[in-house]
């Protein structure tokens, strides 16, 4: 079986650069837009995380499971707008209800009746009883960090490591820390995940390993009635997939209430993707806060937060005050209304499971031809493959898997029409709703493709 030796290693960054060219080659309309944008656009493009190499990808439309760039290039959209189309592109029950809402006015800042639909079902699906929307994930997560300090009166919060939940200062903690300044496994550091924030604030943040309860339980012994809550991503998302161990949840949940403390689900990327009441109803574990964003507009910007009765009367009450000039925002209702009762349907998912089965079945079976060192992941629409014979349980399991295989393996992907996240290791593929076996199969072959090219 072949491992990541240091030879093997030269020859992936041989395929990296042949790759590249070829990338390069088939973009001049993208280098030219990017070039343009630099005068005008910080880094030429619209979010940092839109600089990629060996250049940015700039896209005319989408429509269904493809998306098309300025080159006249064709995908299959496996990026998912960083897993925020399950929807697919231009689906015509979100078009439908767009389209009805843009001739009926925009926006009101008063709340209109789609609200109670989107509510009444995400109650529904995810358990929980009380609603409000937001715009973002990081708008959701940062409520929901307010939301469990404001009813706890207490300050301090516990976090993953590894755990993406936004950009907002609370949760920009040990995010991806590098090993060196990572502390010990079972004790991770407070690491600062970007600049711009004050220690004091990081220093409320504390840092546990998933996976491992002992290490939730010895920051609540050692913060004795402080800690307000632990915000989680029931299923780690932003270091390939990383699932629960059976009882991780339940665990937390009755060690939080224990302590006094809160449990948030972070449920913006897995949300409606792993199925159609996410982790938490997959798990059957109910916190006391779910977040969600992504998927949940059909391709539109909202996020919603969930909660019990009794936290959610706290906002009620204005105990804490959960507002937002675009919250609820009527174009976003309607989408999310369309994506739930239309879209995000149990056929849907039967279809996409179908979808899943059948890429992992065709990587895993490349893998093997090839003896290649890897592993698939997935959950529900969502997947990944891990350059690693033994499967990752947290963080630093994940910091020890391959990130030059992963970077391969998406330029080879992008070449032969397949368009999957950028960043390596650290994102997933999306099956949307929309997608079909000849797309699953253009996925399969590339890898086959790639896997072949490391083996010769
Ligand atoms: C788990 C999770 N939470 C929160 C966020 C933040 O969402 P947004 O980018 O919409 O602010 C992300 C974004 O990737 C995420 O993956």
């Amino acid at each position: 079986m072949l491992t990541h030796t240091d030879s093997k290693l030269a020859d992936i960054d041989r395929l990296i650069s042949q790759q590249e060219a070829i990338f390069v080659k088939r973009q001049p309309k993208s280098a030219e837009m990017a070039a343009r944008a630099r005068g005008v656009l910080a880094g030429g493009v619209t979010s940092n995380w839109q600089i990629t190499e060996p250049q940015p990808v700039w896209l005319s439309h989408g429509a269904g499971s493809k998306v098309y760039d300025v080159d006249g290039n064709e995908y299959v959209d496996l990026h998912g707008g960083y897993g925020a189309a399950l929807a697919g592109h231009a689906h015509p029950a979100i078009v439908r209800a767009v389209r009805e809402q843009v001739t009926r006015g925009t926006h009101f800042a008063q709340p209109t009746a789609d609200a109670i639909i989107v509510a009444a079902e995400l109650a529904r699906r995810f358990g929980l009883p009380q609603w409000r929307f937001a715009n973002s994930g990081t708008e959701a997560t940062m409520d929901a960090v307010h939301l469990m300090r404001s009813f706890t009166g207490r300050d301090l919060i516990i976090k993953i490591e590894g755990g993406y939940h936004g950009h907002h200062d609370s949760v920009q903690v040990s995010v991806m820390p590098d090993v060196a300044e990572a502390g010990p496994a079972g004790h991770p550091a407070q690491v600062p995940s970007s600049s711009g924030i004050p220690a004091a604030i990081t220093g409320l943040t504390l840092v546990a390993s998933f996976n491992q309860l002992g290490s939730v339980e010895r920051l609540l012994d050692e913060h004795k009635d402080q800690v307000a809550g632990m915000i989680v991503e029931p299923i780690m998302m932003n270091a390939g997939i990383i699932g629960p161990e059976p009882g991780f949840l339940s665990g937390l949940r009755d060690l939080l209430h224990s302590h006094g403390a809160l449990l948030t689900f972070d449920e913006v990327k897995t949300g409606l993707t792993v199925g159609p009441g996410g982790v938490t109803a997959k798990e059957g574990v109910l916190p006391d806060l779910v977040c969600l964003a992504k998927s949940v507009g059909g391709g539109v910007s909202v996020a919603a937060i969930g909660g019990t009765e009794e936290l959610m009367r706290h906002v009620a009450d204005g105990g804490y005050e959960m507002v937002g000039t675009f919250n609820g925002n009527p174009l976003a209702m309607a989408a999310a209304r369309a994506m739930l009762t239309e879209v995000a349907t149990e056929e849907a998912y039967l279809r996409i499971e179908r979808l899943r089965a059948r890429a992992e079945a065709g990587i895993t079976k490349a893998i093997g031809d090839n003896g290649l060192t890897a592993h698939v992941v997935t959950a529900g629409a969502k997947g990944c493959i891990v350059f690693a014979a033994q499967p990752v349980r947290d963080y630093r399991g994940f910091l020890a898997t391959d990130d030059s295989y992963s970077n391969a393996h998406w330029l080879f992907q992008h070449n032969g029409g397949v368009f999957l996240p950028p960043w390596g290791k650290i994102e997933q593929w999306l099956i949307s709703v929309q997608h079909d076996e000849p797309d699953i199969d253009r996925l399969i072959g590339n890898f086959a493709a790639f896997a072949s090219a490391i083996h010769s």
